[in-house]
């Protein structure tokens, strides 16, 4: 039975779906994607994503580099399920070649700056430390002051009946502590130290060393044991080619008092991130069919032939060919669709997300670059839509409210909130992302229009949890729509306009909801 002509005639494909809807910018909610004969089951399907030659992530997913979504913690998360997170740039340039290295030396499971005591503390400074900042365990490495291992602080000794005896009579002496040279954990540092426990049955604690017998990290058992465990179902790491996470950081188009672009400065810090190992870095800023975006990225692509570079935001398919010119690997899309954006209702600009990807992939095959999808992404089924134009996504409010992005939790009438803010918030503008935005850094102490607005997100799952959940809906989407791989959900996209009561069909509806389904 054909019935392919018949579908035909309303579910479109991307090219004749977008011509027949060209006087109306699109987002995500206002199209639909028809379903297809499928023979390929969610869990058999592959979400790995080529961003650049040298930049593979097995699931398409990355952190916003924003001051309250990616530092260190939340790219070693992201890398560590097989996506990539974008350290920003509101910090000082040091700080920021210090945060690449984190991500880029640690080692699953690897404590890597444990807690340590000191010889000449008191059990009771010790007790006073544990109870002040809460930790959960009382075992405690004792370290010189160059760092050398003196010894083990064992749990059972840090108790008040011996708050006045030293950690020097308390510890276990340095002989008699487990430990394994840096050098020994070899390829899979975890498999090593799991061998280790095997081995030593009783020790729940092992220590790892360097060369000059410098403290460099601790295993715990139970983390080890929590890994092995989570390793059948987990999502896989996004490693480089020396096995170590992915991690990429963004760069402003810095510039002299003058005006002019300090391109000796931004050669520099991108050189020193470069030694630090990054994979990427994006040139990020709202407006990326600009001057100042292009030179930066030639700039970075005359010194550094090899770096992927992301550039950005752009929305049209000139400005994809611009950057693409230029030098980039990779173009954001997105100018105003972010939960924390108010480009559109300041400056009046910026396109709809789903029009916007569709004519940035056009350009970007032309161009032979790839494309990110960056803003407004809500939930699951926005990225499988996404993902049907674009290579990936880039997600901010959706990550802002898990443990691993930087700030405090607070708790505000019994709920617990993070910090969510745009880095075109006069905030974040006065932290350092004005060139962002096209302001000097003296401009954003006085008054300029901003450009995003200061927010709370309700802390969420971790991200191990969140991008679980997150894979499985594009597992779906890709099952429903009989894809195995990601430029197959590409090629075989079908299209149809939803009307606001197709809208309100999609979405739970006529009921008291007592669960939610999560992401
Ligand atoms: P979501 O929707 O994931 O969007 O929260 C994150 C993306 O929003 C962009 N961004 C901004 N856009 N004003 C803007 O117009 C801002 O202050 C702002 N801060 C971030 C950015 O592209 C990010 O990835």
């Amino acid at each position: 039975m054909d019935t392919g002509s018949i579908d035909d005639d309303f579910y479109r494909p991307a090219d004749a779906f977008f011509a027949e809807n060209a006087q109306v910018a699109l987002t995500y909610d206002d199209a639909a994607l028809a379903t297809l004969y499928s023979d390929v089951l969610p869990r058999d399907t592959d979400l790995e994503t080529v961003l650049a030659p040298s930049l593979r992530l097995r699931v398409p997913i990355v952190s916003a580099d924003m001051d309250t979504v990616t530092e260190s913690r939340m790219a070693t998360a992201m890398a560590l399920n097989g996506g990539l997170g974008l350290i920003h740039y509101n910090m000082p340039e040091r700080e920021q070649l210090s945060e690449v290295s984190r991500v880029k030396n640690h080692v699953h499971g690897l404590i890597q700056e444990p807690i340590k005591a000191r010889v000449e503390q008191l059990i009771g400074d010790v007790l006073a430390l544990v109870e002040e900042r809460r930790f959960g365990f009382r075992t405690f490495p004792v370290i010189d002051e160059k760092g050398v291992l003196l010894g083990l602080l064992p749990g059972h000794a840090v108790k008040r009946r011996y708050a006045s005896r030293s950690v020097r009579d308390a510890m276990i002496p340095r002989a008699e502590v487990h430990t394994l040279r840096q050098s020994e954990l070899g390829g899979d540092p975890i498999a090593r130290a799991n061998r280790f426990f095997d081995e030593h049955m009783g020790i729940n604690k092992l220590l790892v060393v360097d060369a000059e017998d410098r403290l460099r990290g601790l295993f715990t058992l139970s983390d080890i044991d929590r890994i092995t465990q989570e390793s059948v179902s987990r999502l896989k790491p996004a490693r480089d080619e020396k096995f170590r996470l992915v991690c990429g950081a963004a760069v402003s188009a810095t510039r002299h008092s003058t005006g002019e672009l300090d391109q000796e400065r931004i050669a520099a810090h991108v050189g020193e991130l470069v030694e630090r190992g990054v994979d990427v870095v994006a040139v990020s800023t709202a407006h990326g069919f600009s001057k100042g975006v292009g030179d930066t990225v030639r700039l970075i692509r005359r010194e550094f032939p090899e770096l992927p570079i992301i550039a950005g935001n752009v929305t049209s398919a000139a400005g994809v060919e611009f950057l693409a010119e230029c030098g980039a690997n990779t173009i954001k899309v997105g100018q105003g669709p972010g939960s924390i954006c108010t480009t559109r209702v300041v400056a009046g600009v910026g396109i709809p997300q789903l029009t916007a990807l569709h004519v940035a992939s056009r350009a970007a095959r032309r161009s032979g670059v790839t494309i990110l999808a960056d803003g407004g992404i809500t939930k699951s089924g926005d990225i499988v839509k996404a993902l049907t134009l674009s290579h990936g996504v880039i997600c901010g409010g959706l990550l802002a409210g898990c443990p691993e992005a930087p700030g405090q939790i607070m708790e505000i009438n019994g709920k617990l909130f993070k910090q969510y803010r745009g880095m075109g918030s006069l905030a974040a503008m006065k932290a350092g992302s004005a060139a962002r935005y096209g302001h000097a850094d003296s401009d954003a102490q006085r008054k300029i229009a901003a450009e995003g607005v200061e927010a709370l997100k309700e802390v969420s799952a971790s991200i191990d949890i969140l991008l679980m959940q997150l894979a499985g809906g594009i597992q779906s989407g890709m099952g429903y729509l009989g894809a195995a791989t990601l430029p197959e959900l590409r090629e075989k996209a079908r299209y149809i306009r939803v009307t606001p009561a197709g809208q309100r069909e999609s979405a739970p509806h006529d009921i008291v909801e007592v669960k939610t389904g999560g992401a």
